[in-house]
Parts: C-alpha cells; sequence; structure tokens
C-alpha cells in the first residue's frame, strides 16, 4: 500500500486551492435518487468516497458519468432497492441513501454500516425518524429493510443533532404526505447546501441551518444541476498547517463563513488570520499559544478538526485541554503522534496536551481521515522523516494531498507499495 513520506521544518509559503467538500457531494449524489432525470454537479472533488458514492448509485441502477471534476448521473431507470454490503462496509455515509430509496421507490435494503475507529456510529436516530414518518422498519441479517406505501409528514425531535440524519430525514420528507419538521436538526453548511438543491428540485424546505427545519411534502421532483460548496474542512487543516510552519498560506476558494469557528481560534492561538471574499490568509509570524478546545456540533469548533488542531496545541508554548464531546473514540491520533515526541495524556474525553515539544520525524500508521491529517500536520514540523501508512484513509477527504502541499513549499512525496 502507498505511504507518504515528508522530510519536516519548511515553512510553507504560496496558494491552495480548495476542492469541492466530501460531505456536501455524498447527501446530493444521494438526493439525485428521489427522482429519474439526469442530474449535473460540479465542484466534484476526485476521492475515494465520492467514488464508492457513484458506485453505489450505479448498483440502484443509474447511469453515472465522471468528466474532471463534474459527475452526470442518470437516475431514469434506477429501480434497485438494496445497497449491498461490500458497498456500505466501505463508507458508513452509503445509508444517506435509504431516505431517498424509500421515499422514491417506496422500499429500501441497506446493509447496516459497522461502527467505525472514531466510535459506534448507530443509527438509531435515522431509523426512529423514518418510523415516525410511518416507515416500517426491520433489522435482519445485518441489513435494514424499510417500507412505506407514501411515508407521511410529522414532528421528528433528534436526541442529538445528528449531520446525516438531520440529511436523511430531510430528503425522505420532500415526497412524504404533508409537513415535517425536524427539531435539533444538525446546522452545518452541508445541510443547507442539500436544502437548496432539493428546493431547486422542486422541494419545500424552510430554514435549514437552523435548529428546526420544515419540509412540506410535494408530489414530485425535478432532476438539476449543483455546484459543490468548497470543503470547509480540507481549507481548516491547511490554515492549521500554515500556523504550525509559521509560514504564509493563502487558501483560496473557500467559504470564510464556515469557518468561524476556526478562524476564531487559530487568532486566538496567535496566529494572523485575515478574510478576503472567498480567500483566507494565515501567517504564522508569532509563537503559538496553548489554547483549550471543546468540540461541539455546528457552529461549534469542529470535530473534524480535532486532530488537526491537536498538533498546534503540542508545538504550542502551555498546556492546552482538548474537549472531544462529539464521538467516544477520537484521540486515536495521540498514540501515533505520542511516537512523534508530544506530550499528550488522555482522561476520558479530555486529552492535555503540553506544548513547547519539538517534535521528530517517525514511521507511523493512519487510522482514520481526520487522525490521518493530523500525522501529515507533525510530519511537517518534525525535525527529520516520517513515513505515514496506511494512506488510504488519508485519500478518503484530501483530494491531491501531497501536491497541494508540494506546491506551499512542503517536502512531501507519495511512493507506491511500500510497507504493510
Ligand atoms: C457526519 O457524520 C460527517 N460525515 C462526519 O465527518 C462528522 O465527523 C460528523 O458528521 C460530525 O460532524 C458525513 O457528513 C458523511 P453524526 P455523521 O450523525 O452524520 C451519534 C469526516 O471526517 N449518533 O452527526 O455520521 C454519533 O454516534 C467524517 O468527514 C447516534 O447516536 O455524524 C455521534 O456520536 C467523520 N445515533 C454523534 O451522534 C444516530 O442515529 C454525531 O454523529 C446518529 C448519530
Amino acid at each position: 500500500m502507498d505511504e507518504i513520506v515528508i522530510n519536516g521544518g519548511k515553512s510553507l509559503a504560496g496558494e491552495v486551492a480548495i476542492s469541492g467538500a466530501k460531505n456536501a457531494a455524498l447527501p446530493m449524489i444521494a438526493a439525485s435518487i428521489l427522482t429519474g432525470g439526469v442530474f449535473s454537479f460540479s465542484n466534484v472533488p476526485a476521492l475515494k468516497d465520492i467514488k464508492t458514492i457513484l458506485a453505489l448509485i450505479s448498483c440502484l441502477g443509474a447511469e453515472v458519468s465522471r468528466e474532471e471534476d463534474t459527475a452526470v448521473i442518470d437516475t431514469s431507470n434506477l429501480s434497485v432497492f438494496e445497497a449491498p454490503y461490500d458497498l456500505v462496509r466501505q463508507m458508513r455515509a452509503s445509508i444517506l441513501v435509504l431516505g431517498p430509496l424509500l421515499a422514491r421507490l417506496k422500499k429500501a435494503r441497506v446493509s447496516l454500516p459497522g461502527g467505525c475507529a472514531i466510535g459506534a456510529r448507530p443509527i438509531n436516530l435515522h431509523l426512529k425518524g423514518l418510523a415516525r414518518l410511518g416507515a416500517d422498519i426491520k433489522l435482519e441479517h445485518g441489513y435494514v429493510e424499510a417500507s412505506a406505501d407514501r411515508l407521511v409528514g410529522d414532528e421528528i425531535f433528534f436526541d442529538i443533532p445528528t449531520v446525516t440524519g438531520t440529511e436523511n430525514l430531510m430528503m425522505a420528507a420532500t415526497l412524504a404526505k404533508g409537513t415535517t419538521v425536524l427539531r435539533n436538526a444538525a446546522r452545518e453548511p452541508e445541510i443547507v447546501a442539500l436544502a437548496d438543491m432539493l428546493n431547486n428540485m422542486g422541494a419545500e424546505i424552510s430554514d435549514a441551518g437552523t435548529p428546526a427545519i420544515t419540509i412540506r411534502g410535494v408530489e414530485g421532483l425535478n432532476p438539476v444541476s449543483a455546484e459543490i460548496i468548497p470543503d470547509r474542512i480540507e481549507a481548516g487543516t491547511y490554515m492549521v498547517a500554515g500556523a504550525l510552519t509559521q509560514g504564509r498560506v493563502l487558501i483560496k476558494d473557500c467559504e470564510p463563513d464556515h469557518l468561524k469557528a476556526v478562524i476564531s481560534k487559530l487568532r486566538e492561538a496567535g496566529a494572523d488570520v485575515s478574510v478576503s471574499g472567498k480567500n483566507i490568509e494565515v501567517h504564522g509570524n508569532t509563537p503559538i499559544k496553548s489554547i483549550d478546545i471543546k468540540t461541539l456540533p455546528y457552529p461549534g469548533f469542529p470535530t473534524d478538526m480535532q486532530a488537526q488542531f491537536m498538533v498546534l496545541m503540542a508545538v504550542a508554548g502551555g498546556l492546552s485541554v482538548i474537549s472531544e464531546t462529539v464521538f467516544e473514540n477520537r484521540f486515536i491520533h495521540v498514540s501515533e503522534l505520542k511516537r512523534m515526541g508530544t506530550d499528550i495524556a488522555i482522561s476520558g474525553s479530555h486529552a492535555m496536551v503540553k506544548g513547547g515539544k519539538r517534535l521528530s520525524g517517525a514511521p507511523v500508521m493512519a487510522t482514520d481521515l481526520r487522525a490521518s491529517a493530523s500525522l501529515v500536520l507533525a510530519g511537517l514540523v518534525a525535525e527529520g522523516t516520517t513515513r505515514i501508512s496506511r494512506i488510504y484513509h488519508l485519500d478518503r477527504g484530501y483530494e491531491r494531498l501531497e501536491e497541494k502541499f508540494s506546491g506551499l513549499g512542503a517536502d512531501i512525496r507519495r511512493v507506491p507499495g511500500g510497507g504493510a
């Protein structure tokens, strides 16, 4: 399997363009199931997870073609209601086809996504919500079997503001009879982008981005073209890299409005962050200060930026407490970071990060998407060489990562084959 090799110590400088957001593209591609016709998506990132969802949509009977950053999907002949285990196990977000399949084909059989490294990640809230809309739900042989002649709108309260749960229910409710209100709904920008696409298709959704989303059911929807919004987590990762390496990085084609918490925390840590239109410049010209971080659902500090920020705190000047409130096991990167010389102690959902350390390069292993990003960041500042194995985790969510970092002056390369 490929590895990434980094010789650390370079300050990054230059410009990096941000790709389309994986976590926006996945639900928007799933939404194409809701009606027959030709959909065209632009600014679609070239990522493993996008390949997986397009393979899944094809399995259901859609015609898919991919050209550069565009994906064209014809769902006219989509008629298969089963999402097979071998695809769902590759990507938990495959569960996003459940709501649209149920709404369009009146039944769905989707393999239960297993847990993953960062937590058990159940889908009970997705299923409870669909049952609330009148679906008959069975769990058999590792599959969810759902059926409903026609879903009926109702009020749904999410115990936790689940991102894909909100997306699944919002999609299912577009074709329900009557009105659905999702309360304690997730507020991520990817949910607003999905609602905008669904409304362009003819749905009647209001207040997406707030904790109470209203969906008035309609009789039918139309295919559309849609552009994928920029990836706020990719942008945040490069912002941290600029501060971490005491460099000067211009992040282009991003959406600063989606990064308010990350910008605020970087400034609090002493980085010079300036925003202009769709660009953010991060100048790491002063010593980084230790600050405390607590991950929260949007608009709070994103859990998907926690591992990256931990590396920044590892080289900051004091003691930082990082609290992970979203997932129960999202400190897996800590053991690998400790092998690079960080001083981090975990107590429950808190990580105490003692800064002022000089990281040293080492062979390390990626375990999940954002943990892999933190290992790359650590390699950029570590003294000596870092070899990262199992980088297929990275390829799920970062488009052309080593090319983009090389363009900023990093000494980074992908080594085909390599170790275990
Ligand atoms: C989405 O995952 C993202 N993935 C994740 O990004 C992100 O970390 C997460 O939201 C939180 O922001 C996609 O959008 C494809 P949740 P999701 O449902 O929807 C619990 C990445 O790096 N929960 O908001 O699966 C759950 O266990 C990925 O790109 C239930 O208990 O997350 C977790 O503790 C990683 N029951 C919390 O809620 C449910 O039915 C938040 O999960 C659903 C969720």
